[in-house]
C-alpha cells in the first residue's frame, strides 16, 4: 500500500505534490510526508495522521523549491507516527527516499548497517533504503542506487531525491506500481495515473526491474543492470473530472449513485446489436473457453464476495464446475489446477498482493488466467492471459460499492459468453436474458429514489451494537457484502450469515437491540426467509427486511422495510446491494466518520 509522488518542473512543488498525495490518499492515510530540495538543500516536512494536518502545515510555512518526492502511508512495520512517515533519510540527511511495498530482509541488513555506524530513526523496513544507497555511494547516485537495491528482497516502488544529483528524481519498480507522467518542462512519477492527470495524460509505465531517471526536460529508464531501455509514451483518455467527488458529499456516495450509467456503459459495450454478448479484446482463445471443465475464482474482499455469486450463476447456466477462493489462502495450498482449469481473479485495482501471487500460482502451473479489473495498467492486468476491464470507472472511495455491482454485472455477462460457446443456453435464451439485464439500471434508479427513507432508518440502528445480515442462496453473499460495508465504514459490529445456519449458533447472540437485515426478495427462498424472520423476531430482534416491491408478507413480518423492484430471482443480488450500500453510508455519516477514508484501511493492498 501506500502512495507515492514526484515532481519536477516550474510549478510551486509543495502544491503539486500535497494534490498529488490527495489523490493517493486512497491507498494508505495514517501519516504523511514530503521532501523538496530548495537552494540546493534538502528539506523535509512529517506528519502523522490525516493528509490535512500536513497540509495545513506546509501552508503555513511551504517547504519551497522545483523538485520533490512526498508519501501518503498505511503502516506495515511501525506505528503511524511522525518518525515512521517517509521520506527516510541517510545520517547526513541528503538523501530522501520515499517507499511502496515490504523490504523482506531489513532486519539483516539494518543489523550490517547498523554495525558500520548508521544511526535509524525509524521502526521501518523501508530505512534501510537511504542508508544503503549513503554506504554504496560512490559519487554516482543512480550506480549506488543500483547497488543497493540489487542488495534488497521483497517488493519496492521508490522515490528518492538527493543534494547528490539536486536536478534528478530516481524511480524504481519491482512489484509494487509506478508510472511517469510527461509533461512540457516538467515530468511527475507516481503510484498511479490520478496525481498525474492534473498535469498531463502521457505515461510511461514503468516495468518491475527498471529504474528511471526523471528530469525536468528528460526521462531516461534503464534495467537494473544499468543498460537503457527505449519505453513508449502511452496517452491515456481517463478524464481528471472522474476524479472528482461533483455535487456529493463524499467519493463514497457518489459512486454509490453512479451505478445505473456504470451498469449502462457496461452493457453498451458489451452486448451487440445481434442481442449476444462479446468480449472483443478477449486474448483466450474460444476453443479453450468452450472445452473449460472447472473454473477457480480467486479474490478478496468485496470482490471475493461478487466471486461467490459468480459460482451460482456459472453453475447454474455455464454449468460449469466453479469454485471461489480467498487468494491469500489458494496460494498457499498448492491447488490442483488440471489442463482444462480455468482461474479467474477479480480485482477492482488489479493490483492486490494475494490475488496477484494467486495469478503468479497459476501461471507456474501453466493454468489460462482471466483477470476482470478496473484498473487498465495495472499488474494483474499485465500478468494475466487476458484481463477485461469491468468499466466501473474510478473508484476513489475506500469501500468498494460501483465496483462490486460493476463486477456481477461482468460476471453475469461472461456467463451469457461461455453458456453460448458450451450450447447449455441457446442465442433466444441468452438474447432474453441480456434483454433482462438491460432493465437493472432504471431499477436500480427506482431504489436510490428511497434514499432519504434510508437515512431515517439509519439514524434509527445507528446506536444498534451488532447488526447481523441474513441472506439464502445468490443473496447469502449479498448479506456478506452488506454486514463488510457497514463494518468498513462505520466501524458497527456486523455479521453476515447465511439465514438457514443462522440457528447453529450466532442466533444466540439476538436481543431486543439487535437488527437484523433480512435480505428476503421474492423467489424460491422466499418463504424459507419468512421462517428465519420469525425465529429471530422470537427472540425479539429488530427486523429490517429488503424485500420486493408489493410483498405484504414481508411488510407484515418486518419492523421497517426497504423495496427493491421486481425482478427474475437470478438478478436480485444487483439491487438488494444497493440499499445496504446507502445503510453502510448513513449509520457512518450518523456516526461522523470518515467515510472515504475510514481508519486501518487502504483500497489498494499491495502487501500481503
Ligand atoms: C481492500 C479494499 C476492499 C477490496 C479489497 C480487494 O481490502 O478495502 O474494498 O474489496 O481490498 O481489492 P481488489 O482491488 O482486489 O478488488
Amino acid at each position: 500500500m501506500c502512495g507515492i509522488v514526484g515532481y519536477v518542473g516550474a510549478k510551486f512543488v509543495d502544491s503539486v505534490l500535497m494534490v498529488g498525495l490527495e489523490r493517493l490518499e486512497y491507498r494508505g492515510y495514517d501519516s504523511a510526508g514530503v521532501a523538496t530540495i530548495s537552494n540546493g538543500e534538502l528539506g523535509f516536512r512529517k506528519k502523522a495522521g490525516k493528509l490535512k494536518i500536513l497540509d495545513d502545515n506546509l501552508k503555513q510555512s511551504p517547504l519551497g523549491g522545483n523538485i520533490g518526492i512526498a508519501h501518503t502511508r498505511w503502516a506495515t512495520h511501525g506505528v503511524p507516527t511522525e518518525q515512521n512517515a517517509h521520506p527516510h533519510f541517510d545520517c547526513k540527511r541528503v538523501i530522501a527516499v520515499a517507499h511502496n511495498g515490504i523490504i523482506e530482509n531489513y532486519t539483516k541488513l539494518k543489523e550490517v548497517l547498523v554495525n558500520k555506524g548508521h544511526v535509524f530513526i525509524s521502526e521501518t523496513d523501508s530505512e534501510v533504503i537511504p542508508h544503503l544507497i549513503e554506504e554504496n555511494f560512490n559519487g554516482d547516485l543512480k550506480e549506488a542506487v543500483l547497488k543497493s537495491i540489487a542488495e534488497l528482497d521483497g517488493s519496492f516502488a521508490l522515490v528518492i531525491l538527493s543534494e547528490h544529483q539536486p536536478d534528478t528524481i530516481i524511480a524504481v519498480r519491482k512489484k509494487s506500481p509506478l508510472v511517469i507522467g510527461v509533461g512540457k518542462d516538467e515530468n511527475l512519477v507516481a503510484s498511479d495515473e490520478s496525481p498525474i492527470l492534473t498535469h498531463t495524460n502521457k505515461m510511461i509505465y514503468l516495468e518491475d526491474g527498471e529504474l528511471a531517471l526523471i528530469k525536468k526536460d528528460k526521462v531516461e529508464v534503464f534495467d537494473f543492470t544499468g543498460k537503457k531501455i527505449e519505453k513508449t509514451v502511452q496517452e491515456v483518455d481517463t478524464k481528471n473530472e472522474e476524479f472528482d467527488k461533483g455535487k456529493f458529499d463524499h467519493f463514497m456516495q457518489k459512486e454509490i449513485f453512479e451505478q445505473p450509467e456504470v451498469i449502462e456503459r457496461i452493457l453498451a459495450e458489451r452486448i451487440g446489436e445481434d442481442g449476444l454478448v462479446h468480449f472483443k479484446e478477449r486474448k483466450i482463445k474460444r476453443e479453450f473457453l468452450a472445452k473449460v471443465g472447472k473454473i477457480i475464482i480467486q479474490a478478496c474482499g468485496t470482490s471475493w464476495h461478487a466471486a461467490l455469486i459468480g459460482k451460482f450463476i456459472l453453475e447454474k447456466y455455464a454449468r460449469i464446475p466453479t469454485e471461489v477462493e480467498i487468494s491469500s489462502e489458494f496460494r498457499y495450498r498448492n491447488p490442483i489446477l488440471v489442463g482444462d482449469t480455468l482461474v479467474m481473479a477479480i480485482s477492482q485495482s488489479g493490483e492486490t498482493a494475494d490475488t496477484l501471487a494467486g495469478i503468479r500460482e497459476a501461471k507456474a502451473k501453466f493454468t489460462k488466467v482471466w483477470s476482470f479489473i478496473n484498473v487498465e495498467n495495472s499488474t494483474i492486468a499485465k500478468e494475466s492471459d487476458c484481463a477485461i476491464n469491468m468499466l466501473a470507472g474510478p473508484e476513489i472511495g475506500v469501500a468498494s460499492t460501483k465496483a462490486y455491482t460493476a463486477q456481477l454485472m461482468n460476471l453475469f455477462l461472461f456467463t451469457l459468453y461461455v453458456a453460448r460457446l458450451k450450447y447449455s443456453m441457446s442465442n433466444e435464451q441468452v438474447s432474453a436474458f441480456a434483454l433482462e439485464l438491460k432493465a437493472i439500471p432504471n431499477k436500480i434508479r427506482e431504489i436510490l429514489k428511497q434514499s432519504e427513507k434510508i437515512k431515517i432508518f439509519a439514524k434509527e440502528y445507528a446506536a444498534s451494537p451488532l447488526m447481523i445480515f441474513l441472506g439464502r442462496g445468490l443473496n447469502y453473499p449479498s448479506a456478506l457484502e452488506g454486514a463488510l460495508k457497514l463494518k468498513e465504514i462505520s466501524y458497527m459490529h456486523a455479521i453476515g450469515y447465511p439465514a438457514g445456519e443462522f440457528k447453529h449458533g450466532p442466533i444466540a447472540l439476538v436481543d431486543e437491540k439487535v437488527g437484523v437485515v433480512c435480505v428476503m426478495p421474492e423467489g424460491e427462498l422466499f418463504e424459507k426467509m419468512i421462517s428465519n424472520v420469525h425465529e429471530v423476531k422470537a427472540r425479539k430482534g429488530k427486523i429490517i427486511a429488503i424485500a420486493t416491491e408489493g410483498d405484504r408478507r414481508a411488510a407484515e413480518v418486518a419492523d421497517s422495510i426497504l423495496y427493491i423492484p421486481s425482478c427474475s430471482e437470478v438478478l436480485t443480488p444487483l439491487l438488494t446491494v444497493i440499499p445496504m450500500q446507502l445503510f453502510a453510508y448513513y449509520i457512518a455519516i450518523e456516526k461522523g466518520c470518515d467515510v472515504d477514508r475510514p481508519r486501518n484501511l487502504a483500497k489498494s493492498v499491495t502487501v500481503e
